[in-house]
């Protein structure tokens, strides 16, 4: 949700916190701020609504200041986006300062009890809540020390968060917590690096450690890392990880936006999550998470899919995918909504989350709920080592590479490569795939990089010439039939996500059956019509737009005809399965959204009101 950075050492405080809000920017942008202990133990504060550049045109008097400092970008949920409601807050007396990614749920009654002691806000957040409990507990007894303050405060609130507190009377020392946000530490040679993702240390230290959930730390020069349980107390021996994150990995390498770089990226990326488990020439498909527990799958009641937004669209392919192919029944869940209306699940059923940052307070509260009921958990994250990896009982990564653009594009096309992998598997395993549509399948599958890079090459300059004439639109309607049905859908949130212009994903046949009322010559429709796939169907489809004036925008097969004479624009892509086919006609659709985004003078990389992962339920 917001991004956290801190960090306690020997270099300038403030350009570590600074460069690393940079690159968590994607994770949050309504507000920034800073603070930093300058020599004198005086705690430094500046803060703004806006962006990060918006705080270094106020802060840069603090440059080169001071050794210890946190910085923060917000992402609102308690209060609107402002000066007085940006990270991070003071304790009434000054000594303590916070920064809080996450949302305190019961902040309301501890208000009203601090309020009743003679507390005062500035600020509407819940987290100035909670600084000012850590100061009322060291204000109860002089011998309770700051991170004794800090565990006891933390055993009075529930909610989810990552906090990172500072206190001018511990020069050096940093005191983290965490309950379902994420917290990295980096471990440098004498300093150290507080951050939501390593991205803001990566290139000091290769060495970290992953905060787990209802852990704190006190971090200092001298005494290093002491990792304790909240609510115990109790020591423990933490995990240092080896990083293997790259600083080009999270840099925009010459593109304008990391949208269009991650659109880019996706030959190399699909090829990524295939490469070890796609083997052609050995007719296999080697997946250690599926095969370990290949039982647990073939005599599974069914499978239900959670996930949120585009991992949602992913799962919805992944149910077309393993119903046709390995014959398992599937649902598919917003994990919003399985969470809260009871469902049943049992030690028979499979839950496969989908999530590409692996944070998402949805998802994770849903897992969490079929975890207790007995189901077997298998994860598909994107980002390694992340909280929803960790709960799972298995799982497959995506190996996308770090995904930065808010708006996901190279994580959803390696979802779909992961759930055609365990499809085929699964198919292959349990006898519903016989040898040769299996052999045929894996060829095709392993085709999919290079035809995404013909339509890169493609339609780059193509849809770029049509999203010219779509900047003024304000509505447009995304249709597709089958496997492709999803990926209208995903269409359209990328157009919305990011152009904020208002689009619907629909089942192309869905369409008389309502929005056909809304199509008139303003009306851009995008059609999504492969050969394979209820090609005539869609021909039909095509023809009632065309009867109502609609502005058809066909992705069609190279070579196609009947589709393309009725349409206004065509775009060609290289035919494939129909079950790939998802895969490749999703790149020009990101394209479209990303170009009509980018001549609106739209904020691609950050839309407004979005952030990259949603941990707040
Ligand atoms: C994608 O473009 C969106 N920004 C959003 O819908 C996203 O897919 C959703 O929040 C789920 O995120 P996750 O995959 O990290 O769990
Ligand atoms: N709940 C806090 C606020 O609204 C933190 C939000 C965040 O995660 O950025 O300020």
């Amino acid at each position: 949700m917001c991004g956290i950075v801190g960090y306690t050492g020997f270099q300038d405080a403030y350009d570590i916190v600074i460069n690393g809000l940079r690159r968590l920017e994607y994770r949050g942008y309504d507000s920034a701020g800073i603070v930093l202990e300058d020599g004198n133990n005086k705690l430094e504060v500046e803060k703004t609504k806006g962006k990060v550049e918006d705080l270094v045109n106020i802060s840069s008097q603090l440059k080169g200041k001071a050794k210890i400092g946190m910085g923060h970008t917000r992402w609102a949920t308690h209060g609107v986006p402002s000066d007085r409601n940006s990270h991070p807050h003071l304790s009434n007396n000054g000594k303590l300062a916070i920064i809080h990614n996450g949302i305190i749920e019961n902040y309301d009654t501890i208000k009203t009890m601090l309020t009743g002691k003679g507390f005062t806000f500035k600020s509407e957040t819940d987290t100035e809540v909670l600084v000012n409990l850590i100061q009322y507990f060291m204000d109860l007894n002089a011998e309770t020390d700051f991170p004794t303050a800090v565990r006891y405060a933390l055993n009075e609130v529930y909610g989810a968060y990552a906090i990172t507190v500072m206190h001018e009377d511990y020069p050096g020392v940093l005191v983290v917590g965490r309950l379902g946000s994420p917290l990295a530490i980096g471990i440098g040679d004498k300093e150290y690096f507080i951050a939501s993702d390593a991205s803001p240390f990566v290139e000091f230290t290769k060495e970290a450690i992953y905060l787990e959930e209802g852990h704190m730390a006190t971090i200092s020069l001298e005494n290093g890392v002491d990792i304790r349980t909240i609510t115990e107390n109790s020591k423990i021996i933490p995990e240092i990880q080896k990083l293997k994150l790259s600083l080009e990995q999270i840099e925009k390498s010459g593109y304008e936006h990391f949208m269009l770089k991650e659109i880019f990226e996706q030959p190399k990326s699909v090829h990524d999550t295939m490469r070890g488990r796609l083997l052609v020439e050995e007719g296999v498909i080697k997946m250690a998470g599926i095969w370990d527990h290949i039982e647990r799958f073939k005599n599974a009641n069914r499978i239900i899919i959670i996930a949120c937004g585009t991992s949602w669209h992913a799962g919805l392919i992944g149910e077309y995918l393993i119903e046709e192919y390995a014959r398992i029944p599937v649902e598919v869940e917003y994990a919003s909504e399985f969470r809260y209306r009871n469902p049943i699940i049992t030690d028979k059923d499979v839950v496969i989350a989908i999530s590409q940052s692996g944070e998402t307070a949805d998802t994770m509260a849903a897992l969490k709920l079929a975890k207790e009921k007995g189901a077997f958990i298998y994860g598909i994250c994107n980002v390694v080592d992340s909280s929803i990896a960790r709960i799972t009982d298995a799982g497959s990564y995506t190996h996308a590479g770090p995904e930065i653009g808010v708006a996901s594009t190279k994580a959803f096309t390696a979802q779909l490569t992961i759930l055609s992998l365990i499809a085929l598997k699964l198919g292959k395993h349990n006898g519903n795939l016989g040898n040769a549509d299996f052999m045929s399948l894996i060829a095709e599958l392993d085709a999919i990089p290079k035809k995404i890079e013909d339509v890169l090459s493609s339609t780059h300059e193509l849809v770029q010439n049509i999203a010219k004439d779509f900047v003024n639109a304000t509505n447009f309607l995304y249709l597709g039939r089958g496997y492709n049905y999803p990926a209208a859908l995903e269409g359209a949130l990328k157009l919305k996500e990011i152009s904020y212009i208002h689009a619907e994903g629909y089942p192309a046949a869905e369409m008389k059956h309502g929005p056909i009322a809304l199509i008139d010559e303003n009306m851009p429709i995008v059609i999504i019509a492969p050969k394979k796939g209820h090609y005539d169907k869609i021909v039909s489809n095509v023809q009632e737009i065309k009867a109502r004036k609609g502005k058809v925008i066909a992705v069609v097969n190279n070579g196609d005809t009947q589709v393309s004479e009725m349409s206004d624009y065509v775009i060609e892509i290289p035919e494939t399965s129909e079950c790939f086919s998802p895969i490749v006609a999703s790149v020009p659709l990101q394209l479209l959204a990303y170009y009509i985004a980018v001549y609106r003078g739209a904020n691609v990389d950050q839309p407004r009101n979005l952030a990259k992962s949603v941990t707040v339920e």
